[in-house]
């Protein structure tokens, strides 16, 4: 018997994890070697004392982990939270507890055993500042030297292109450009020049006077008006008619435009910061956009990939929008299983970093459980292969295009084809091919 408790003994000091037992009163009765490291109490210090005097966490009066277990007989796994230890320090840890028998089965206790979190902590900072800056996450390489530019750029008077696909985060890097500049305490307008026709634009971007047409009773600033001071976030800048680019040279040139019926020129002191998902340069061989405006716009270029470019920041940025709908729902959701990990890193993201967000958002409505599961993905997900992305073939990535295209056509086989540039009967064959009905 004396026998059998020392070889125990000796296992539970040889394990890196903090273990102790309690009696039926809450008084230690067991307390090994990791447990006196990483709480600074020694075994001699702890036995015999009530659990909440030695491992003092911040849910012992409320939630006790081990009074749950002992009470519902169910074990508790992995519950993250922080103790303090001999010195008072915080320190977090993850703890699963267990109830603990006599050979007759009689419950005489319970044993909780408890991981010390700190390094794994310690090490998540870091990683989280080292790749992030200014809300925007990433460890691509592109990405990383932009972070070490942008606050050059932003200090600098330059207007500022930037170009990538949709929701590869132009407009968060807009922000960012307009927060790190001296600027930053004036407004930052936003104009999306692809959005409106071409008449409305004009007025919208230079104002106009009373008069200037039959609606117009009083002046109207434009958003360059509205700007003064600060920034001008020009948004699809690709669309934009040739009146409007020639106005908008006249801006980039000489700093001052004519509102709309007006004789009075205006100046703008506003920095210009644009955006598209288009190749300018293509558009300027096709003569659909100016060459002298593309290079006035062209003084600094950031680029940014597509998600599927950059597949390594995958994971990060499904940490960081976790924490994101965390503290926007008032969930405590954990993280995502091995399956959906796979599933999310293989995916070829037409939309971007804005549809693994929405992927995640969808998620976290129908996930009750601390971990995302392939049930709460979206539908058109469930029947991606797992496969590395190097070994899709052609034909898959066409099948993962099209189940795409037809989820967010709403199932409509007309939109979806037409999206898709191909006839209604070939997506008809295709989708019979794949076996969607
Ligand atoms: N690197 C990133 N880190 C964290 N969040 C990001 C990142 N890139 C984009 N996002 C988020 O993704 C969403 C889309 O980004 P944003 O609106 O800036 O893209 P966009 O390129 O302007 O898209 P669109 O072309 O459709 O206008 C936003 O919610 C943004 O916060
Ligand atoms: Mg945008």
């Amino acid at each position: 018997m004396e026998g059998e408790k020392n070889s125990l003994n000796i296992i539970l000091d040889s394990i890196a994890d903090g273990v102790f037992t309690v009696d039926k009163e809450w008084r230690i009765t067991s307390f090994n070697r990791s447990a006196e490291r990483i709480t600074g109490f020694s075994r001699s210090e702890a036995i015999g004392q009530y659990c909440y005097e030695i491992f003092r966490t911040n849910v012992c009066l409320e939630q006790c982990a081990l009074r749950e277990t002992m009470e519902t007989k169910q074990n508790i796994i992995n519950k993250e939270l922080n103790i303090l230890d001999k010195y008072n320090q915080e320190i977090p840890v993850s703890i699963s507890t267990a109830v603990l028998r006599d050979k007759r089965g009689k419950i005489i206790g319970g044993v909780e055993t408890f991981r010390d979190l700190s390094l794994i902590k310690e090490l998540d900072k870091e990683i989280h500042e080292k790749y992030s800056f200014q809300d925007i996450i990433s460890k691509h390489p592109s990405i990383i030297s932009i972070f070490r530019i942008l606050p050059d750029i932003a200090r600098s008077e330059a207007t500022v292109l930037i170009q990538g696909k949709s929701g590869t985060g132009k407009e968060l890097f807009a922000q960012a450009i307009h927060n790190l500049s001296p600027r930053r305490e004036r407004p930052l307008v936003k104009v999306n020049c692809g959005a409106l026709p071409e008449t409305l634009l004009e007025s919208e971007l230079f104002g106009y006077r009373k008069g200037a047409f039959t609606d117009a009773k009083r002046d109207k600033p434009g958003r360059f008006q509205l700007a003064e001071g600060g920034t001008i976030f020009l948004d699809e800048i690709g669309d934009i008619p040739p009146g409007i680019q020639a106005k908008l040279l006249r801006v980039l040139e000489g700093k001052e435009f004519e509102p709309l019926g007006g004789t009075t020129t205006l100046k703008a002191d506003v920095r210009i910061v644009t955006a598209t998902n288009k190749d300018l340069s293509k558009l300027v061989k096709q003569n659909q956009f100016r060459d002298d405006l593309f290079y006035r716009l062209n003084v600094v270029k950031v680029e940014l990939p597509s998600l599927s470019k950059r597949r390594t920041d995958i994971p990060l940025l499904i940490e960081h929008f976790i924490v994101k709908f965390n503290k926007k729902m008032g969930k405590e959701i954990k993280g995502v299983s091995e399956e959906v990990m796979n599933i999310l890193m293989n995916y070829a993201y037409p939309g971007n970093i804005r549809e693994l967000e929405n992927i995640i958002e969808h998620a976290f409505i129908l996930c009750k459980g601390t971990h995302i599961l392939k049930g709460h993905l979206p539908r058109y997900l469930h029947e991606l292969e797992t496969a590395g992305p190097e070994k899709k073939s052609i034909q898959k990535l066409e099948e993962e295009h099209i189940i795409h295209t037809l989820h967010t056509c709403g199932g409509n086989l007309a939109k979806a084809a037409e999206e898709l540039g191909i006839h209604r009967t070939t997506l008809w064959r295709k989708l019979k091919r794949i076996g969607v009905s």
